[in-house]
Parts: C-alpha cells; sequence; structure tokens
C-alpha cells in the first residue's frame, strides 16, 4: 500500500508520541517525511529509523523563522510540499485559579499560534498542488474539560481555525481537516499520574481502554491522502466513546 508515493509531508512534533507514529505510518505509505520537533536527539534518531525518505529538522513552532526554515527543509527534501500535519503540542493540568496567565499563554503560543503559523509557513508552498493539512486538536477542543481550561481554548481555536482555513485555502486546491483524539497511550498523557489514575481514567472510557498512537495516525494518513479527497472543514473524533454521550 503506498498511497503516498510522491508526496512530501512535514510533521511538527513528530519526534514521538502520535505525530512520531504518523511519521513512520506516511514513510510505510511512500511519503518523504520530515519530523520538525524541539525534540532534537529523539527526532533526528526516529529520522534515521524510519531511512532515506525521512528527515528531521529542528522546528520551535512557536517561531515564525524556525516554520520557514523547516518548510524550506520539506520542500528540498520531498521536492515540494504536499501534507503539513500540525501536531505539536503541550498540555498541562490546571483549574483556572491554578492556571497563571504566563501558563494559559504558554499553551496558546504552542497549540494555537504553533498551528496558525504553520499553516501561514505552508501555504505559499502548498497551493494550487491538491494538498492536505491535518491540524491535531483533542476532545477537549469539542467539549469542556473541567481541569484544563488553557488546553481546551487551544484546542477548540484549533477546531475554528481549521474551518476558517478550509473555506480560504479550498479554492487554492488545500483542505484541512481537524482530528480529535481522546485519551490516547503518550508520555503527555502520562504525564503527572500514577499508572493506577491512568488505568482508572481508562475503565471510564465505554472501549475501557486507552486509544494507541497507531490508531490516531491511521486517521491522519488517511486525511493526508487523496482517499479523502473531498473533505475539507470537518472534524474527526477518534475517542473510543469519550464524548459519545
Ligand atoms: N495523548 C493524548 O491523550 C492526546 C489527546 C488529545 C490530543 N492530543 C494531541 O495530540 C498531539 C500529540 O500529542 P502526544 O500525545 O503525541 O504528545 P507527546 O508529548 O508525546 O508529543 C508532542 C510532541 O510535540 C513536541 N513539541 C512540544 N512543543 C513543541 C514546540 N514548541 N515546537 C515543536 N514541537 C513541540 C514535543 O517535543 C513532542 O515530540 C498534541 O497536539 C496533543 O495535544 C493528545
Amino acid at each position: 500500500m503506498e498511497k503516498m508515493l510522491g508526496k512530501s509531508a512535514l510533521i511538527s512534533g513528530g519526534a514521538r508520541g502520535i505525530g512520531g507514529t504518523a511519521a513512520r505510518l506516511l514513510v510505510e505509505a511512500g511519503a518523504k517525511v520530515v519530523i520538525g520537533d524541539v525534540l532534537e536527539d529523539v527526532g533526528r534518531k526516529h529520522a534515521a529509523d524510519l531511512g532515506p525518505t525521512a528527515s528531521f529538522v529542528h522546528l520551535d513552532v512557536t517561531s515564525e523563522a524556525s516554520w520557514q526554515k523547516a518548510v524550506a527543509h520539506a520542500v528540498a527534501h520531498g521536492g515540494g510540499l504536499n501534507v503539513l500535519v500540525n501536531n505539536a503540542g503541550i498540555f498541562r493540568r490546571g483549574g483556572i485559579a491554578d492556571t497563571t496567565p504566563e501558563q494559559y499563554m504558554q499553551m496558546v503560543n504552542v497549540n494555537q499560534l504553533g498551528v496558525f503559523l504553520g499553516m501561514r509557513a505552508a501555504l505559499p508552498a502548498m497551493r494550487g498542488k491538491g494538498g492536505a493539512i491535518v491540524n491535531i486538536s483533542s476532545t477537549s477542543g469539542m467539549v469542556g474539560s473541567s481541569n484544563s481550561c488553557a488546553y481546551s481554548a487551544t484546542k477548540f481555536a484549533v477546531r475554528g481555525m481549521t474551518k476558517s482555513a478550509a473555506l480560504e485555502f479550498g479554492p487554492l486546491g488545500v483542505r484541512v481537516n481537524s482530528v480529535h483524539p481522546g485519551n490516547v497511550d503518550t508520555d503527555m498523557s502520562r504525564a503527572g499520574l500514577t499508572p493506577e489514575i491512568v488505568q482508572s481514567m481508562a475503565s471510564r472510557i465505554p472501549l475501557r481502554r486507552q486509544g494507541q498512537p497507531g490508531e490516531v495516525a491511521e486517521l491522519i494518513l488517511w486525511l493526508a491522502s487523496d482517499a479523502s479527497s473531498f473533505c475539507t472543514g470537518s472534524e474527526f473524533v477518534v475517542d473510543g466513546g469519550l464524548i459519545a454521550g
């Protein structure tokens, strides 16, 4: 199955977790993939393990200059740019009373501004070529969360800007969709929690388990590929039924 043959992709936060698995699936599907991340060593090793069709570039999604370098790297590596996966993100638990304005803005800068800057930097290379942008939001961008207001606000923003971008970029031949994972087994979801708490959270999901990164990455691959050629401006939930009720 080489449905991404001849395509060039840039994945932010592709060093590990959901983005790292998406990088692997895209490479296996025949794409040339650039992993952009602030995690230098992990990202370089992951790209090397994926082989010569993968490459690493340092990318801090909060910086417009860093995005320009990453897009130029992806265009040089892949002979153009067809796919952008805006996956980099950070998460911090905390209610409104426990979150400082600085902590709030840090989350906005990475999760929200980072996605905007990514789309802004990639468009000149993608316009007119039938490309796809996949923005990783969350179920926290679909329903409220009681203990992560700042994160939820940024993920609602990603969902909204995806629809605006779809309207703007559709006539230029670029599709834009958002992906909304629930509780997925990665460093992010495990941080600061005991295995018992992780298990207890998983037991409240209708499918009675956390998702695996590959179960989200398969959806990213589908949205990045021509198999989803009539989908744009849409939101795709992958959560084991978490928000079905
Ligand atoms: N794991 C979950 O349960 C879950 C649920 C819903 C949504 N998500 C979203 O999925 C995406 C991937 O998360 P994950 O679970 O794989 O987490 P992760 O922490 O394993 O991976 C996130 C990646 O983003 C990178 N990153 C962070 N700040 C960056 C920056 N400024 N510039 C570039 N890269 C940066 C990290 O270095 C890391 O490689 C995130 O957007 C996250 O919000 C995750």
